[in-house]
């Protein structure tokens, strides 16, 4: 899909260009808090990059966790490739997403950072769009991601590219090197490969133990 198809709009600032994907927003309020008279809700555009420099700008872009802003700059001083894949799942919300990760799909999508829909309610899977604020009160903490699936690799680096294949009615399969840490901040994984739930209803989240057929879940 190209930007038009996705619905990407632009806005134009002082030696950058701010692009805003809605689908992909899910109202974390990373821009609202950190440069609230650039990123007005309540204003029209409720983006005016005008209010700040470009360094302040491009700084506050990269907190976005979904990806749904990003810039562009005219010294070309773009944001450049995270050197660690990290994983890492939030508090009753989606799993974050940062590193060098390519979507399996007809059109793949490669990506820098993603927020990644894991209670099943998303109309816009395998991304979040805000749903879990409906019904899912996990906690994030994964008390029983560890055992044979949950391991830390200390030989993995992490740094080469991931792909996620979201499984039809099933997971989002993981490979390539990845850390996954829990609410907390806690590294509970290390590896190559991994499984992640996105039913919502896996009793070993965030990965899959395979729950989604008997809760009939449909991606
Ligand atoms: S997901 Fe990104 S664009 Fe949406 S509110 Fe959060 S920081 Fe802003
Ligand atoms: S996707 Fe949730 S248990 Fe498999």
């Amino acid at each position: 899909m190209n930007d038009t198809e996705r619905k990407i709009k632009s806005y134009d600032g002082s030696g950058i260009t701010v692009t805003f994907e809605a689908a992909r927003c899910y109202h974390a309020k990373e821009c609202v808090r950190g440069l609230p008279e650039v990123f007005d809700i309540d204003k029209r555009p409720w983006i005016q990059p005008q209010h700040a420099d470009a360094d302040r700008l491009a700084q506050v872009v990269r907190r976005c966790p979904s990806g749904a802003l990003k810039f562009r700059r005219d010294d070309g001083a773009n944001e450049t490739e995270p050197e660690r894949n990290v994983v890492t799942v939030t508090a009753a919300g989606p799993i974050h997403v940062r590193g060098k990760f390519t979507v399996e799909s007809d059109a793949p999508l490669n990506e820098w950072r993603m927020a990644l829909c894991r209670c099943g309610l998303s109309k816009n899977k395998p991304h979040c769009d805000g749903s879990h604020f409906e019904k899912f009160d996990d906690d994030g903490r994964c008390p029983k991601a560890s055992g044979e699936a949950a391991r830390v690799d200390q030989n993995v680096e992490c740094t080469s590219p991931v792909t996620l294949k979201p499984l039809p009615d099933g997971p989002v399969l993981c490979r390539g090197p990845v850390e996954i840490r829990n609410a907390s901040g806690e590294t509970i994984f290390v590896g190559e490969q991994a499984a992640f739930c996105r039913c919502g209803a896996s009793s070993r989240k965030p990965f899959c133990d395979g729950t989604h057929g008997a809760v009939g879940f449909k991606s």
